[in-house]
């Protein structure tokens, strides 16, 4: 197990909200989590749904702050505007779908809803990035699934070698 100091970057892609017409409710619902496990969040922004916006965040958090997990929320349903599954796509390095598999599986449960998300999750250098849906009850909903498993994938997306034990999740 590592330190767990994890560095968290919380990116919000709505027109709404980055035109100041809305509050930054999910936002502030994924920061509120991610201190309850004693992370850092390094750096909270809104952008509209442009994937070029999208992008060079994307970037910015994982070339230049070199954070441990980036959150996006918003912007992943089927509505013309939601294109933050594309732009995601477009600075992936390599895939790690388990995070979003795990987050329908559990939603699915609650809502059939859940199917209209369109949610990736991958890596980039070291810096894993997870698409979470817009409205703050499901941004919480999805984190609280795979918050499980986040300790130990980040450890090892640190480069920890040690054995994965199947008991110690
Ligand atoms: N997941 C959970 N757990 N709870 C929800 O209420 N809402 C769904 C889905 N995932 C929901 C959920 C709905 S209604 C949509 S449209 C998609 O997430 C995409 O949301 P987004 O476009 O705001 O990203």
């Amino acid at each position: 197990m590592g330190a767990h100091d994890f560095r968290v970057a919380i990116l919000t892609v709505s027109d709404r909200g980055s035109a100041g017409e809305r509050e930054d409710l999910s936002g502030r619902a994924l920061e509120e989590l991610v201190l309850a496990q004693g992370w850092k969040v390094e750096m909270r922004d809104v952008v509209p749904d442009e994937a070029v916006r999208i992008e060079e965040r994307l970037r910015f958090y994982c070339d230049r702050l070199r954070v441990d997990l980036v959150l996006t929320t918003g912007g992943t349903g089927l509505s013309p505007r939601d294109v933050t599954p594309e732009a995601t796509r477009q600075v992936l390095e390599r895939e790690a779908p388990g995070f979003v598999e795990a987050m329908r599986v559990a939603s699915l449960r609650k809502t059939p809803h859940a199917m209209l998300s369109r949610a990736v999750s991958g890596i980039r250098g070291s810096t894993l990035i997870v698409n979470l849906p817009g409205s703050p009850r499901a941004a919480r909903e999805n984190l609280e699934v795979i918050l499980p498993a986040l300790d130990h994938g980040l450890d090892k997306l640190r480069g920890d070698t040690s054995e994965c034990a199947p008991e110690n999740p």
